[in-house]
């Protein structure tokens, strides 16, 4: 993603959370204290996948095949609603047909809906994982693929954020993108062999038909070359 597209796509951001609000109160004893001026991004499962360590590295697709996507992600404060340098972000998604790196995969059959057996082992594999610090702007990145469904998930990447090795702090998100978009890429392959998507928010099992829950954990998304470019705000709890 070019540097013009992504300051566009912060733009956006700020203007979402409504800009560079006021951050401080002054109290009816003069003390100023901070006010919580940007609402915390929504928490999520880390779900079954999650794993102990993650390769530092920016593009983790290890040359599989799928849409190209640029992602940005951008952490920020919610006390003070600016940007936190030194955030450790992990990623970890699934590939075009829906298999997770690090773990034995299990596969469901699509008509009962049922586990039907172990599927591919891809417990010493590592693709599709990854970790980055943020930047001065509070801004990691990412070189991925749009992924896969599997059962019974609408298409998501996982983001882990832990500000400055601080265990604690660890806040789980999934993001989600959005249905056009998907329609468009499971159209082309890899993705076109399994079919179009077969889930829907309602048949989500972390959404769970919320829309709105839906909405605010939602990518961002511009046609970027052959590819896609994505970006998504962050909102750490105020420390
Ligand atoms: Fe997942």
């Amino acid at each position: 993603m070019d540097r013009r597209k992504f300051v566009v796509g912060v733009g956006g951001l700020l203007l979402s959370t409504g800009g560079v609000k006021s951050a401080s109160a002054e109290t009816k004893d003069g003390l100023v204290m901070p006010s919580k001026a940007c609402k915390t991004s929504v928490r999520h499962t880390p779900g079954p996948y999650l794993t102990a360590d993650n390769l530092i590295r920016t593009d983790i697709r290890e040359d599989l095949p799928g849409a190209p996507l640029q992602l940005a992600l951008r952490v920020t404060h919610s006390l003070w609603c600016t940007p936190i340098e030194g955030a450790v972000v992990d990623i970890w998604q699934c590939d075009a047909i829906g298999r997770y790196a690090g773990f034995q995969n299990i596969e469901f059959d699509m008509t009962t809906l049922r586990v039907a057996g172990m599927g591919a082992d891809y417990s010493s594999e590592s693709f599709l994982r990854g970790r980055q610090v943020t930047d001065e702007n509070g801004v990691a990145r990412f070189t991925t693929i749009v992924p896969g469904w599997y059962f019974p998930r609408l298409p998501h990447i996982h983001v882990r954020v832990i500000l400055a090795e601080q265990v604690w702090t660890a806040h789980d998100i999934q993001l989600f993108f959005p249905n056009d978009l998907i329609d468009a890429v499971y159209e082309t392959e890899p993705y076109a062999e399994r079919g179009p998507m077969p889930f829907d928010i309602k048949r989500d099992i972390v959404v769970k038909g919320d829309k709105k829950l839906a909405k605010k954990t939602t990518i961002a998304m511009a046609k970027d070359g052959e590819g896609y470019a994505g970006d998504h705000e962050i909102v750490m709890e105020g420390l």
